[in-house]
């Protein structure tokens, strides 16, 4: 019989070496991680011979039974972002801050699941029934068919699935799960992992669609475990910020359906509402002809999102200029106020800039970099855009407004929210295109300044 070693992992990023130390994927990035023992559990009975019990079978021939199907969640922001719908048998990690809606969310889509689909068995091993009680009254009156146990024995959870046989499974969350015969603390990498494993047997073997609840870390990836995002068939996170009531749920993987879809959500007293207009949300309290103010056409996934930007430029004081950016990228924005001083010729370097999204939005496609460079040259020059107006294109280094994608689809809700101009890369304008309001192309930021700023 082979001699039974222990293996060592570490317990960021699941890494497994034969002997302790520290992970040495984790150093490269500047932390230095112990690895952690893992015993090994003795084999039980002899070693299995390999007999194949799959047959590989051609792609034409594979019949779909039950699997694959879809139910409306009866939420459409959660359907889009699930490419359609709940699938039978999918297993779906939703992580997020502390605090940011997770529990509400679920608990809200356990209710209309379990009207729509059959019964929903909601699993916490953070709350208390008398707790989870409390916010369901809040949400609302409770169908039949929805379940709840406070239970973070894995082992237990499963008896329960056979007793109920649930249609819809949610765990929440996976990191405070255990099985009973691993060593290891409750939301360690191999309690996750095996964890995780186990209800993606039950999820896939008995057809249930099963959501789990992942915490987050300070980094901003699912706590722990990576092993977990592999695992899974789709992971979403749901973020805002703290103190805007606006959440959006955004798919990063899914074996479903496209990625990048988001779905948006307004917290309240009565829990998360659908925003089926976000553009019109972020919007809501433009100033018009406001200087330093401008509204990109910016799209997430498949999904036109219209912000809006706004740069305030100010002489500063002695010592370096400040550059502080809210809702977009940092290294992004220094980029092309660098660009704007140097291929429009902005003396930029005696000035201080704040760049903000407003609405607590987020941008983060370089088609948005036009809109930032000419919210801060209308700051600087103190004259404002047209308000009926959108940007879209990204910047090169040289100055250059270079092409986006998915002209047509900004531009149609532009339109539809009453814009009725827009500027955009020359190079994305192909000639044959009619566009449903006035559409300026441009070349360079130089151009882009001169003609909408002026001289
Ligand atoms: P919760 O779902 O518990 O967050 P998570 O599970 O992601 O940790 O959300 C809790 C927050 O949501 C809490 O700060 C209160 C707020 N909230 C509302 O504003 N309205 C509501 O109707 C509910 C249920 C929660
Ligand atoms: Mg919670």
């Amino acid at each position: 019989m082979a001699r039974e070693r222990s293996t060592y992992r570490c317990q960021e990023c699941g890494l497994a070496a034969a002997k302790p130390g520290t992970c040495p994927d984790c150093a490269r990035t500047g932390t230095y991680l112990q690895l952690v023992e893992e015993r090994v559990a003795p084999a039980r009975g002899p070693a299995r011979t390999a007999v194949a019990s799959s047959r590989p079978q051609q792609i034409g021939e594979i019949r779909l039974d039950g699997g694959g199907e879809r139910v409306s969640s009866g939420m459409g922001e959660l359907d889009r972002v699930l490419g359609g719908g709940v699938v039978t048998g999918s297993l779906v990690l939703i992580g997020g801050d502390p605090g940011i809606g997770k529990s509400t969310l679920l608990l809200q889509v356990s209710g209309l699941l379990a009207e729509r689909a059959g019964p929903v068995l909601y699993v916490s091993g953070e709350e208390s029934a008398g707790q989870v009680k409390l916010r369901a009254d809040r949400l609302g009156p409770s169908p039949a068919g929805l379940y709840f146990v406070a239970e973070t024995d894995l082992q237990a959870v499963e008896a329960h699935v056979t007793a109920i046989q649930p249609r819809i499974l949610i765990v929440d969350s996976i990191q405070t799960v255990y099985l009973p015969g691993l060593e290891s603390a409750p939301g360690s990498v191999s309690q996750v992992r095996e964890c995780g494993a186990r209800l993606m047997a039950l999820a896939k073997g008995r057809g249930i669609a099963t959501f789990l609840v992942g915490h987050v870390t300070k980094e901003g990836a699912i706590a722990g475990p990576r092993v977990l995002e592999h695992l899974v068939d789709t992971v979403l996170y749901f973020e805002g910020e703290q103190h805007h009531a606006y959440r959006v749920l955004r798919g990063v993987k899914n074996r479903f359906g496209s990625t990048n879809e988001i779905g948006v959500f307004e917290m309240g007293e009565r829990g998360l509402t659908e925003v089926r207009n976000p553009s019109g949300f972020f919007l809501a309290e433009r100033p018009k002809d406001a200087a330093g103010s401008v509204v990109v056409a910016s799209l997430e996934g498949t999904r036109p999102l219209l912000v809006e930007i706004q740069a305030l430029v100010t002489p500063a004081g002695f010592g370096t200029p400040r550059r502080t950016v809210l809702g977009a990228d940092y290294n992004r924005v220094c980029l092309l106020l660098a660009v704007l001083e140097k291929r429009v010729g902005f003396p930029l370097q005696s000035q201080d800039a704040f760049v903000n999204v407003a609405g607590g939005a987020r941008v983060a496609e370089p088609a948005a970099d036009l809109g930032l460079v000419l919210a801060a040259a209308s700051s600087y020059l103190d004259r404002p855009l047209r308000s009926d107006l959108v940007v879209v294109g990204e910047v090169g280094l040289a100055g250059e407004v270079r092409a986006v994608t998915g002209l047509e689809a900004r531009l149609k809700e532009a339109a539809a929210l009453g814009f009725t101009g827009a500027v955009v890369p020359q190079s994305s304008l192909t000639g044959r295109g009619t566009y449903p309001l006035d559409v300026q192309g441009v070349g360079s930021v130089d151009e882009a300044v001169k003609v909408l700023l002026g001289p």
